[in-house]
């Protein structure tokens, strides 16, 4: 007992050291607890600030339609789902729930998880293992890093959005087992989008199959927020889709959709699914009556449409377009301020906060060394005023922290 005292004691010194040391290259992460929400505004530590670090793309998470829908399934269903989804976890708000997201996106099934980073660990290593090869996209989301490692499948990364490199490599590569091109629809930290259509004919050219994470395309990008594929004119069944409902649904979960078989195999053979407990059923509702608001409510799309337009003229104006990724031309909502150095962001963030700002550094690991950055996410239920303001003050950070954005 008191040896394993002492073990534990080790390694909280060992904690302490090495979170000083992230500390003084100003890399600790800490959380700020919000005391409200409301709309675009966040009360925290005491002020009043315009938020510009949410997925909540089309300002659904507050919407009184999604809340009547949860807090009406709590009361009649409960709040925890009580058990996986194999036992007694699946509902029949699940069911509909997976036929409206097949149904949208245009495939013959869906399958739902508690969460985006655990559809990618469940999808991905049902679709890969030993003998199999991955081909990563080298800016890939952790989540989809960590999937990719966990399948034990063999792992080859391609430079960002390079279709020709990908090309090459899937040529010099012996054919032995299955293999997935793995890339995002919209890059989480970049807001840049993948050539979907380039990639999707390169992998079919090599007999590779595609797995598309759209967690920040889906409901957002495209003629109706089919997302990436949409925007691409790429039929849903030339790749395995997977999104969230934690982002421009406003909700929490993450799925897949495919042909059924696909499914079933899913179902079957991801342990990310089969032994945590079902999504909650009041989150599972919210998300199923969101889908019905994108379709009956145009003019979420629309406000963030025109404020995204907003945000990258104010961006390429302010020469922020300049920094290698395409954010004048790019349709996300995500843009990045690249400032360099952790400190240099982290004093920005610090800046922006007094002005009524809330915009937290991101830093490495998160992003690469020396591109540590403000990401800022415009939303549907931003103000043109609000979109404004920023500017201004991103003009003042740019000009008071010297070092070239
Ligand atoms: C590209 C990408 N994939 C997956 C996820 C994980 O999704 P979730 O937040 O629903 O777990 C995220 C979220 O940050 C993401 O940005």
């Amino acid at each position: 007992m008191a040896r394993s005292r002492s073990a534990l004691r080790s390694f909280l010194v060992d904690c302490e050291k090495a979170l000083a040391e992230r500390d003084a290259r100003g890399l600790r992460r800490e959380l700020t607890p919000l005391d409200s929400v409301a709309g675009p505004l966040v009360r925290v530590g005491g002020a009043t600030c315009v938020n510009w670090s949410s997925n909540d793309y089309l300002g659904l998470s507050q919407h009184p339609r999604l809340a009547h829908a949860a807090s009406e399934a709590a009361h009649r269903w409960g709040v925890g789902a009580r058990a996986s989804r194999l036992l007694s976890g699946s509902t029949q708000i699940h069911a509909d729930l997976e036929r409206a997201l097949a149904a949208w996106f245009r495939a013959p099934a869906a399958l739902v998880f508690s969460s985006g980073y655990l559809a990618n660990l469940g999808v991905l290593g049902s679709l890969a293992g030993p003998g199999d090869m991955i081909f990563l996209d080298r800016l890939c989301h952790a989540s989809l890093v960590e999937a990719s490692r966990l399948s034990r499948a063999t792992l080859r990364v391609f430079s960002h959005n390079d279709a020709q490199q990908l090309a090459t490599l899937l040529r010099r590569t012996p054919v032995r087992g299955r293999r997935i091109v793995v890339t995002e629809g919209v890059f989480s930290m970049d807001g840049d989008c993948a050539p979907v259509r380039e990639l999707v004919a390169v992998a079919e050219r090599h007999n590779a199959l595609v797995y598309l994470d759209d967690a920040h395309g889906a409901f957002v990008r495209g003629k109706t927020g089919r997302g990436s594929p949409e925007e691409a004119k790429v039929p849903a069944d030339r790749l395995v889709y997977m999104a969230t409902l934690g982002k421009a649904l406003g909700c929490q979960g993450g799925f897949v959709v495919g042909p059924q078989s696909l499914i079933d195999w899913i179902t079957n053979q991801a342990k990310a699914f089969i032994y945590a407990t079902a999504l909650a059923v009041p989150v599972a509702a919210a998300a199923r009556e969101a889908l019905l608001v994108l379709q009956q409510e145009p003019r979420h799309r629309l406000a963030l449409q025109r404020n995204t337009r907003r945000l990258r003229s104010h961006l390429s104006r302010l020469k922020i377009s300049a920094l290698g990724s395409s954010l004048a031309r790019s349709s996300s909502p995500i843009a990045p301020v690249r400032l360099g150095g952790a400190a240099r962001a982290l004093a920005a963030a610090r800046y922006l906060r007094k002005q009524g700002i809330w915009c937290p550094a991101v830093r490495p690991p998160t992003v690469p060394q020396g591109t540590s950055r403000l990401r800022i996410s415009v939303t549907a239920a931003h103000t043109l005023e609000q979109v404004d303001d920023l500017a201004r003050a991103l003009q003042m950070v740019l000009s008071m922290t010297p070092g070239g954005a």
